[in-house]
This record gives C-alpha cells, structure tokens and sequence, in this order.
C-alpha cells in the first residue's frame, strides 16, 4: 500500500521503515528541513539499534522516501499515519496543536479517498476532532454547505514501541489496536498489519485511544507500586529484588515492569500520565489513583538525592560521577529523565559532576551546564567522592571495579537502578548503597 507517515521522530521514523520493511512504500514527512536532508542521506537522528541498516536499505530500493510536504505525500497515498508529538501544556493537558495543523494540511492536499490514521498518543475524543477538522479543510469543491462529498476514514492506531528496542517492537506487537468506525478502515489497517500476523484488536474510536492511555498508566502504576514496596524494604530490612521475584512468578502479576529506582522518565509516562489525570478530571472522575502513581515517581528522586546527602553528609564540593543520564539504556533519548533532576539537584548544593553515558553525551551536553563530561567510566571515576549509577546500561555490568576503585577519592556507589544484584561491589571494597536492598538506617523525614 502506498503509507505517507507524518512526523518523523521516535514513532514515525521507526513506524515509516518498519512499514517499508514489511512491503509497503513509504513517504516520511517532517517539517524539520535538516532532519529530512539528514534522513535522506540515510542518517538517522536518535540512536535506536537496527534502524539505520533498515532505513538504508530501503531507501536504497526506493521503498522508502522523505520529504518536508504533507501536500506531495498525502496525494501519493491512500493511508496517512500522524505521528507528531503531543506534549503536556503547562496543566498537564495534552497538547494537540501539532495534531491538529496536521489534520488541516492533510485535509487541504485531499482529492481521493484517504484513511487518515492517528499514531500519536492522544486523549478520547482526538479523533472525532479530527474528523471535523478535516471536513472543515478540506477544498470547497468537496464541501457543500455542511455537508461532505469526500469519502474518507479517520482511525486510531495506538503505538506501543519501547524506545531502546522499537524495532523489534513494532515487528512482534503483543497487539495490533485500530478504532474504526467503517469496515473500509478496518480492512485497510488489516492489511497493513497482515504481514506481522498480529492479534488484532477491533474497536470503536474512543476506546483505541483510552486503551494507549490506560496502558501506559497501568504500567507507570507498577513501577510506582515497585517503588513504594522498596521504600518499605529500606525501613523493615527486605531486599526489593527478592520481593519483586517472589511477587513476579504469580503470571496474574509478571516479573515484567517491577524494576524499583530512581523512577520512570521519558518523553511518554510522565506526559501520559499527566494528560490521563487532566482527561479524567475533565470528565468529571477525580483519577486519585494516578495522582499517587505520579507523587511516587516524584519522591523516588527525591529520596535517592536524600539518601546521598545522608551517606556524603556535606553535599557542596564533593565531587559526584554519573554513570548514565540517558532515561533508559539503549537510548539518547534523554526527555524527562530522571538524571536530570538528580543532577540539577546536587548541583544546587554545590557539588561538582562528572558524566559519562554511552550515547546520550551529546543530548546531555544540550541540557546541562557546569558539568564534566568524560570519555569513558575510568576517567569518570577519577577523583570522585563517589558514584551515581542512574542508567542501568549493559557496558556498566562489567566495569573492572578494582581498577575504578583505585582511582576514586572514596569509594561509594549509589546504584539508582539496582544493577548491582550481587555482592561483588562490597568484596571489591566498595560501600553499597541500592534502592530497597533494606540495607540503611536511614529515617523517612
Ligand atoms: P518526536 O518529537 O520524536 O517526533 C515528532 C516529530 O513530528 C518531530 O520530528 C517534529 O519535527 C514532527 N512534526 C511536528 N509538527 C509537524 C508538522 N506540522 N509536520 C510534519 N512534522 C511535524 O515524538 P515521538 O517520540 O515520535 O512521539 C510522537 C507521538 O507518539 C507522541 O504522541 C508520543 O506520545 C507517541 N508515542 C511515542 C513513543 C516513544 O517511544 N517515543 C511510543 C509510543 C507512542
Ligand atoms: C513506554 C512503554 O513501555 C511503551 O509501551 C510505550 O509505547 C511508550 O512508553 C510510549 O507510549 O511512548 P518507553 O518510555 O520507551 O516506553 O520506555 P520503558 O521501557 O517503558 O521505560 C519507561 C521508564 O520507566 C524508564 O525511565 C525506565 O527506566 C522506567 N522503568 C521501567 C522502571 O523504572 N522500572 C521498570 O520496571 C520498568
């Protein structure tokens, strides 16, 4: 099928290729004219692993092509995905501007059929308004009075790709979602899945779209719940690592998603959560159960910052080394991450930080100031009164410890992400300090 795909960043980049992968041709449209001309040389932005091969290759073979005009591909294609960011306004509300600019251009470049498909994370009733938005675009010869002469389909189509593995994500989805409201646009987005012979799951249009909503939340809810339970562990002597096992063999509950830490980051939960909390309260329903959810994730920072003041006691001067500031491995991605206002926080006090992520050095670069980036974990852990773990990425599982040890002013490490399981940090000289490994004497204040 001939798919236009709008806005090309973490969803609609790897939506596009993926597309493109499994037969289809594809036009990847972003109003960012570097991107596009990067994107057409075959490099890709964001660090996403297996991306860049797969979007080589296609654009080799002409499956796949970028351009900055939602005009051009719109009129090319017979479905268009909108894919474009949805950011919180200062409420928490969703922002549906881009979305919204979109529909209209979408709308003006209409002279066919089109399933017009929403990527985007978006509250209930997004695509009702889009629907209006696009008989109220689209050319004067298809609108009489209020009335539309043009057939067309607005469907929803949440995306539940991971950043770090989104390819292998939208390749072995655990589901397909699509609301529809007419079998023309169920049979289409059938076909467009039918190569990855997914489970599909058929609804109205509100119900696709509370469905990405109540997703991620209820995940965002585990993890809260994890991090909650940790704390407890801190005050009564349980390791949270054996809780969560003992608690993830029960299949009605999952091992998956009760990792406890410094916290859920990224450009999705925090934001999801928040405009899920700001849907509910407009409709009436006083979701207090996510707000709790949301006040978990914020102290877990807190009590980690807390817990370092505790052990360090004099926070001005001392110098802290990052491990990670990265959301999540395997990512650049650094949007909402929770390093961020760890460091932003002990900066304040006057410490003195050191970084050093596998990828993220160049997007960390853009968000923090006074800091010293180094080039790999040694160099980092010279000098350090002590280090921070905030990324739990692969390479730091097998850090030569004797050797950092050697180099560091004392060494302390603070694991965020309990990467740490064992206790070969203690037996290399190191004082330990996890989150909910019911090792500290500390009092909740
Ligand atoms: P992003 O910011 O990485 O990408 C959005 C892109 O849209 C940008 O490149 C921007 O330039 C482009 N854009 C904005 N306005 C445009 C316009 N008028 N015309 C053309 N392009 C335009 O965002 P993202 O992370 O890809 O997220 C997109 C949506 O997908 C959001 O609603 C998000 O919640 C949802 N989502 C994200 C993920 C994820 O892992 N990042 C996963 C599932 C769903
Ligand atoms: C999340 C969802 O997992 C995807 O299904 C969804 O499509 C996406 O949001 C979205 O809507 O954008 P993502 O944000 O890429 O994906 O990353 P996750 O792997 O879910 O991690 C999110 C945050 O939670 C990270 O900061 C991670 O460190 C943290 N986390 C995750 C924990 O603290 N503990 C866990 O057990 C799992």
């Amino acid at each position: 099928m001939n798919i236009a795909v709008i806005g090309s960043g973490y969803v609609g980049l790897v939506t596009g290729v993926c597309l493109a992968h499994i037969g289809h041709t594809v036009i990847c449209v972003d109003n960012n004219y570097e991107k596009i001309k990067r994107l057409k040389l075959g490099k890709v932005p964001i660090y996403e692993p297996g991306l860049e091969e797969l979007l080589k290759k296609y654009l080799k073979n002409k499956r796949l092509s970028f351009s900055t005009s939602i005009v051009d591909a719109a009129k090319k294609s017979t479905a268009i995905f909108i894919a474009v960011g949805t950011p919180s306004k200062k409420n928490g509300e969703a922002d549906l501007t881009y979305v919204e600019n979109v529909a209209g251009d979408i709308a003006r470049a209409m002279d066919s059929y089109k399933l017009i498909v929403e990527k985007s994370t978006v509250p209930a009733d997004t695509g009702q308004r889009i629907k209006r938005t696009i008989a109220m675009n689209l050319p004067k010869k298809f609108r009489k009075g209020s009335e539309v002469t043009l057939d067309f389909d607005v469907a929803s189509n949440p995306e539940f790709l991971r950043e770090g593995c989104a390819v292998h994500d939208f390749m072995n989805p655990d589901r397909v979602v699509i609301g529809v409201e007419s079998t023309k646009a169920e049979r289409l987005l059938r076909e467009i899945y039918a190569p990855l012979k997914p489970t599909m799951v058929v609804t109205d249009i509100n119900s696709a779209e509370l469905i990405k909503h109540a997703s991620n939340s209820f995940l965002a809810a585990k993890i809260s719940f994890i991090n909650a339970i940790a704390q407890i562990c801190d005050h009564v002597g349980a390791d949270v690592l054996k809780v969560a096992e003992g608690m993830g063999f029960d299949k009605r509950i999952g091992r998956k998603f009760l990792d406890a830490g410094i916290g859920y980051g990224g450009s999705c939960f925090p934001k999801d959560v928040d405009a899920f909390i700001r849907l509910s309260e407009k409709s009436g329903y006083h979701f207090n159960l996510l707000k709790e959810v949301r006040s978990v994730n914020e102290d877990q920072k807190a009590l980690f910052v807390r817990l370092i003041e505790d052990k360090l006691w004099i926070i001005k001067d001392k110098v802290i080394g990052i491990l990670g500031v990265a959301f999540k491995p395997d990512t650049d991605d650094m949007r909402n991450a929770p390093a961020i206002g760890i460091i932003e926080t002990l900066q304040h006090e006057g410490a003195k930080v050191k970084v050093y992520d596998p990828q993220a050095m160049p997007n960390a670069k853009k968000v923090f100031r006074d800091v010293t980036y180094c080039n790999d974990p040694y160099a980092l852990a010279q000098g350090c009164d002590c280090l921070l773990l905030l990324t739990e990425w692969d390479e730091f599982k097998k850090l030569d410890f004797k050797k950092i040890k050697r180099v560091m002013k004392h060494a302390i490490l603070f694991d965020g992400r309990n990467l740490y399981h064992d206790q070969s940090l203690k037996a290399s000289g190191f004082e330990y300090y996890g989150v909910g490994r019911g090792m500290l004497e500390r009092k909740r204040g």
